[in-house]
């Protein structure tokens, strides 16, 4: 009989079967914060369980190599759980960790990029710093973006967050982790286009109009924009909608549509357009002033993001004379951080309306020492390098899925002393890191920044350097 790795025979019938209500033991979390604990050699992983806990559950699902199952009590709570203060958090998908206290998360959050590092990268002995957190972790994030769906009895509209891994619309009216500002417009803006009976998107049948209303607040200026997801081409009333949400939450600076008429998950379309008001808000970090517009990317949660940027500023360890390639550079925010100890930044981005972001950044705060190329990174990292750029530091800050290794390649031609990783992603970051050591770069030290308090996600930042003597 052989072994399938998870200490059962083959050929038996599983140990747990749909339904039962099982005691287990919680040994560990996994990456998506649920407690995992062993059951007749299964693994089953259970939401909202902690580590050291003992739990009532009932299995809901059984698959060959592990089971799911739902927590009914907890016998033996852990000293660091506590008692959510969200009343959606048992159904919302948004929020993963709330029941555990911040020490807690904190922790979870180092072991993620460490186990990462180590599972995924085989990078051992790599020096990952304890996260650094929030002093007020709640209601930090600058951007919501709420599904619309048809209110009670068919009447009015109603926006939150899918319960996690559905469709199905979970209303949430104030939402624990945002900025109080983007409660308050979404709740108004729902109001108002409920009231203009525009139909909420029905996602099965691929009709209605309103699929998503985007709020984004600012901590600085006060500034707020709205964006509305239609999947139609026209909003109907755009701009009585835009003049009655101006007036009714006068911080709205900027209200925008976007049209996304594809069955998709992604949430914005291609289309944009300016219903009211100004194409952006401003933003200060750092005490350097940002223009975002309404499809650019930009960090969710502005405290620690001047935590994690002057990070990577220290990473860079800039002494004035360097010139610094940023890949992925949305807005110019790190390029203008950078661009402060350098003698020359040139950011690379491949969507327009950031590129144009950021030069218009430039220009605001009197920083002449920087450049923009438009165009995607594996296109353009392998021009400059072929092109005999040279560059002493280069600073990385992808999407989740990474950096291509075409981006990592061209790096390894270009010869830079440091390499600065900014990541939201623990797996792609090992993976990513993994690559640069094969191209002669020493992974000095990671340091995790708590972006995204109560939920399982975590933003790092790496520090790569190169060896001497490495030959290509
Ligand atoms: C995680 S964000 C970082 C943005 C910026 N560094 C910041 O801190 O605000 C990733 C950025 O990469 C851009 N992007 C995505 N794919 C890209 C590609 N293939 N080439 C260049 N930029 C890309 C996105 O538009 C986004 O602005």
């Amino acid at each position: 009989m052989s072994d399938r790795g998870n200490g059962r025979p083959a050929g038996r019938d599983p140990p747990v079967r749909r339904g039962q209500i099982l005691e287990l033991e919680i040994k560990g979390l996994t990456h998506d914060a649920d407690g995992v604990g062993p059951a007749g050699g299964l693994a089953v992983f259970v939401p909202r369980a902690l580590p050291g806990e003992v739990v009532r559950v009932r299995v809901t699902e059984v698959r060959k190599n592990h089971a799911r199952a739902r927590l009914l009590e907890v016998t033996r709570p852990s000293p660091r759980r506590l008692e959510p203060p969200c009343p959606v958090y048992a159904e919302c998908g948004g929020c993963q960790l709330q029941h555990l206290n911040a020490r807690g998360q904190l922790e979870y959050k180092t072991g993620l990029v460490t186990d990462a590092l180590r599972r995924l990268g085989g990078l051992d002995g790599v020096v990952v710093r304890p996260a650094i957190g929030m002093e007020d972790p709640w209601r930090y994030r600058n951007k919501a973006q709420f599904p619309v769906a048809a209110g009670p009895g068919g009447r009015g509209l109603v926006g939150g967050i899918y319960a996690r891994g559905t469709h199905r619309l979970v209303p949430v009216n104030e939402c624990l982790i945002q900025h109080p500002l983007n409660n308050t417009m979404l709740q108004v803006a729902l109001e108002l286009a409920g009231r203009h009976r525009i139909a909420p998107y029905d996602e099965d049948g691929h009709t209605g109009v309103l699929r998503h209303v985007l709020a984004r607040a600012t901590r600085a200026t006060g500034e707020a924009m709205a964006v509305f997801v239609t999947r139609t081409r026209d909003l109907p009333a755009a701009r009585d909608l835009a003049r009655e949400l101006m007036a009714r939450v006068p911080q709205v600076v900027c209200v925008a549509h976007n049209t996304n008429p594809r069955r998709t998950n992604v949430i914005l379309g291609e289309r944009t357009r300016l219903v009211l008001g100004r194409p952006y808000v401003e933003e200060v970090l750092g005490g350097l002033r940002f223009r975002i517009s309404p499809t650019s990317f930009f960090q969710v949660n502005p405290a620690q993001t001047e935590v994690l940027y002057s990070r990577a500023v220290d990473y860079a360890a800039l002494g004035g004379g360097e010139t610094v390639v940023e890949l992925y550079s949305g807005i110019g925010a790190i390029s203008l951080f950078l661009a402060r100890r350098a003698a020359r930044v040139t950011g690379v981005e491949v969507v327009p309306e950031a590129v144009r972001d950021a030069v218009a950044n430039a220009r605001l705060n009197g920083v002449a020492n920087v450049s923009f190329i438009e165009g995607p990174a594996e296109r353009v990292l392998p021009e400059l390098a072929a092109g005999g750029v040279r560059a002493e530091v280069v600073v990385l800050d992808p999407p989740r899925r990474g950096c291509e290794p075409r981006v990592l390649e061209a790096v390894g031609r270009l010869r830079p002393d440091r390499v600065v990783y900014v990541s939201c992603n623990p797996a792609t970051l090992a993976r990513d890191l993994a690559r640069l050591a094969g191209l002669g770069y020493r992974v000095r030290e990671v340091q995790p920044v708590d972006m995204f308090p109560q939920t399982a996600h975590v933003e790092a930042v790496a520090l790569a350097v190169r060896e001497e003597g490495h030959r290509r």
